[in-house]
This record gives structure tokens, C-alpha cells and sequence, in this order.
């Protein structure tokens, strides 16, 4: 059984009056988590639409907070701080981490890139050591697996693909995954959105049959 955290990004919602704005990230990520709780694999559910409801830009003040210590923050700081505490709390308490997202201007949407900002804090989910040398900083998490499930409108964003150069979305996320304690990670990739032709038909299900897939490995 798994705490799972399920992290929405795109700005459409999965189901609307017209079918041809339905989210197809957040319909992927549904589908794995529908099989997992049918499974009764998952003994704590936390799902946060970050599309929809956008965690707050960090500023000047966020920063400073995050490098007083603990034991001399003002409660004005503490306010600040009491979004980053709450979304890093859902993080640590996770095993299961989903991340749905679509490809917007070849990387995340600003709103996931907004809870990324959130939760990647010194202390809290990495700490930072000079005598490192050149990597000083160092992730505070681990033991998690992490699913990336992404919907793009153009394709081949895969390493050795037509448009690799161009991808700033998984490989971002990836680079990011070691602050959230991910070991292992999975991804589902739908392309071809924009093409609107078989192609995509043909990605839509081998995305959909992913899920299921995934969703047997991860009950067990
Ligand atoms: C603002 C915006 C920017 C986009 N930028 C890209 C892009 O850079 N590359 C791409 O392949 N598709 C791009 N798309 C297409 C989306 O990635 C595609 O429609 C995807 O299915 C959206 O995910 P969703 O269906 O889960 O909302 C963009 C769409 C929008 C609305």
C-alpha cells in the first residue's frame, strides 16, 4: 500500500463540455490511479492540480526565510513559508510520486515549475556543503519512484528523436527528480497532439495501455 502523491499540471480540465479541450495528461494520470485504487493499492491519496490552482511565485521574501534558521524565523516568515512547508510535507510523506504535465514552449508549465520552486529548499529537500567541491549540493530524500506522465503537441522529444534538442521538459524533470527523493522513474509520453491524426490515435493508446501496465507494476 502507497501514499501517493498526484501533482496535475495542465491548465485544461480532464473532462469538458467540448471533448476536444479534455486534458490528455491528466486523463493518462487518472486512468493509472483509477487501476491503482481498484487495486486498493494506495492507503493515502494527496492530489494537487497545480493547473489549475498555481502555487505562489517564490520572491525576495521566500528566500530570505528559507535561509534564516529555523529557530529565528519572525512569524511573518514563518507565513511566508507555510505554502513551501505544507507542499514539502505532502512530498515527504509520498513513496508514489505522479507528475502529469503537458509540453508548453518546450518545458513544464510555469505552474509546475512554481511547486518545483516551492518544495526545492535548502534544508528541507537538499543541503549544501562546500567541501563537496564542485556538487555541493546534496538531495535529503530518497526511496521514492516517481511516474512522468507528458502530452505533446509535436513529437519526437526522445533522446536520438528529431526534435531532442528542443526537449526542456523531461530532462528537466528529471534533473529536478533527485530533490524530490526519486530512485526510480517511469515515464509515459502521448505526442502528435497538434497532428490530430492516426499517429496520435496510436500514441493516445500505447499511452492508456502504459498506465494500465504501470498501474499492475506499481500494486505489487
Ligand atoms: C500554451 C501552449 C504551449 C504549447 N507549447 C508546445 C510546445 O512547445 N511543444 C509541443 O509539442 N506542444 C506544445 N503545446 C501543445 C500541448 O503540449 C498539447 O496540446 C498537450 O496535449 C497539452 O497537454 P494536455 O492535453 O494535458 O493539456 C502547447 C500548448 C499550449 C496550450
Amino acid at each position: 500500500m502507497s501514499t501517493l502523491l498526484h501533482i496535475d499540471a495542465s491548465v485544461h480540465s480532464a473532462k469538458n463540455a467540448n471533448p476536444n479541450h479534455d486534458s490528455i495528461s491528466k486523463n493518462i494520470a487518472k486512468k493509472f490511479v483509477n487501476h491503482l485504487q481498484q487495486n486498493n493499492a494506495i492507503a493515502e491519496y494527496i492530489y494537487r492540480d497545480v493547473g489549475m490552482n498555481p502555487p505562489s511565485f517564490i520572491n525576495q521574501s521566500w528566500v530570505g526565510a528559507v535561509f534564516t534558521p529555523a529557530n529565528k524565523l519572525t512569524l511573518e516568515q514563518k507565513e511566508v513559508l507555510a505554502e513551501s512547508d505544507e507542499l514539502i510535507n505532502e512530498l515527504v510523506k509520498a513513496d508514489t510520486i505522479v507528475i502529469s504535465t503537458p509540453m508548453y514552449n518546450y518545458g513544464m508549465p510555469a505552474q509546475l515549475k512554481a511547486w518545483f520552486d516551492q518544495i526545492v529548499r535548502i534544508n528541507k529537500t537538499f543541503d549544501f556543503d562546500l567541501q563537496r567541491g564542485d556538487f555541493p549540493l546534496q538531495p535529503l530524500l530518497t526511496g521514492k519512484r516517481l511516474l512522468v506522465i507528458t502530452s505533446t503537441g509535436e513529437f519526437g522529444f526522445e533522446a536520438g528523436g528529431i526534435r531532442e534538442s528542443m526537449s526542456h521538459l523531461v530532462p528537466h524533470i528529471k534533473t529536478l527528480s533527485k530533490y524530490l527523493g526519486a530512485e526510480h522513474i517511469d515515464e509515459i509520453a502521448c505526442e502528435y497532439q497538434e497532428f490530430n491524426d492516426q499517429r496520435h490515435q496510436r500514441s493516445l493508446t500505447n499511452a492508456y495501455a502504459k498506465a494500465e501496465q504501470l498501474a499492475l507494476r506499481y500494486a505489487n
